[in-house]
């Protein structure tokens, strides 16, 4: 006989939470979401109340199956079908023409919908036990940066009462990247786990959206991207010039910045340590060779300077602005809300 199925299961719990219309925290692949039902409005609008989320940056809506994805979006053109069948489930989320049953609450009036099929098993489970698609940002106070562990969303959202489906450090790190094929050429809205170089693997010609522009005749509207975002509450700067140069760059700025008794702190690969020594904190991304560990690990390190909350100012190194390297540059330099 079938077990019947009750709260004492995370999962169970956290289904029937979404099932009532209301929120639960829960990891994949890229950083925890908090999620709610994609078709209930009044759920939608939890979600932007708890995370303090501006009303004009829409949500992606994640689906545990690609057969669940014509019951959000209108039509699925043929690049789309290529991209689906080279990168789900896993980190790319893709923009469709929304169908009427997505509220306009989740999409921030737009008639387009952000959709992604996440690479985690339990997150997969929990939308097919909630039985309807799961509308989700990254599960942080707007402007922070995201959480990557359960515990990171638990202390964004203390007080609020919210349940939290806890599993292990999330494996990526950085959040999905967000394309457009609705425009031609396709544009990436916003750079992330899948890299340019894998992308275009795939399909031919994409721009990349300049980060304070419209790209071409389009209006190429993520409304979110504007906002100031992954923001320690430690001053981040960056070093100007070249990324080769940057830790040396550094070496000068602590001194600088020592001598106007702020205390210190880098964020920097383990290769340059050498040069951060007068440092009054280090944190220690990984190694420069290898640029998916040090995104896995960005948003911890920049939660952590505030743990510690033991210096003035944080200086991060720079990268080169290729595969993992385009989205760490990203987050780093919206992080110094440059
Ligand atoms: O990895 C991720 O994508 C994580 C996990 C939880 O799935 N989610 C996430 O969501 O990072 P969020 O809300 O932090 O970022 C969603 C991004 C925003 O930049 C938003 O502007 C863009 O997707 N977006 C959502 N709907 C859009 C639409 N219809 N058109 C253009 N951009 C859209
Ligand atoms: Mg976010």
């Amino acid at each position: 006989m079938q077990k019947a199925k009750d709260d004492s299961d995370p999962l169970i719990k956290a289904a029937k939470i979404i099932k009532k219309g209301g929120l639960v925290i829960f990891p994949t692949e890229t950083v925890y979401g908090l999620g709610a039902n994609a078709f209930n409005v009044e759920a939608v609008k939890k979600i932007f109340k708890a995370k303090k989320q501006p009303t004009n940056n829409p949500l992606i809506v994640h689906i545990a199956d690609k057969k669940d994805l014509r019951k959000v979006v209108a039509n699925v053109p043929l690049l789309a079908k290529e991209l689906i069948d080279n990168f789900w489930p896993g980190p790319l989320t893709i923009i469709f023409k929304k169908r009427l049953e997505i509220p306009l609450e989740l999409t921030a009036g737009l008639d387009t919908v952000a959709v992604r099929l996440p690479n985690h098993a339990l997150a997969r489970s929990l939308i097919r036990e909630a039985g309807v698609p799961i509308a989700a940002p990254s599960a942080n106070i707007s402007g922070r940066p995201s959480a990557t562990e359960a515990i990171h969303a638990k202390k964004d959202f203390n007080g609020k009462n919210i349940f939290i489906l806890s599993a292990e450090k999330t494996r990526l790190g950085i959040e999905s990247t967000v394309i457009n094929i609705l425009v031609k050429p396709p544009v990436i809205l916003r750079e992330g786990a899948v890299s340019r170089e894998e992308l275009e693997k795939v399909i031919r010609i994409i721009e990349i959206r300049d980060k304070r522009q419209e790209v071409g005749d389009f209006k190429i509207i993520s409304p979110g991207m504007r906002h100031c975002h992954y923001a320690p509450k430690i001053k981040l700067v960056l070093p100007q010039g070249d990324w080769q140069n940057s830790p040396k760059e550094i070496s000068s700025l602590i001194e600088k910045y020592q001598n106007k008794k702020k205390r210190v702190g880098v964020l920097g690969t383990r290769e340059n340590y050498q040069f951060y020594k007068k440092a009054n904190r280090v944190i220690v991304l990984g190694s420069k060779k290898n640029i998916n560990t040090c995104a896995s690990n960005l948003f911890k390190s920049l939660r952590d300077f505030d743990r510690f909350a033991d210096v003035d100012i944080i200086i991060a190194e720079t990268f080169p602005e290729k595969d993992l390297g385009t989205a760490v540059m990203d987050r780093l330099t919206r992080a110094a809300g440059l």
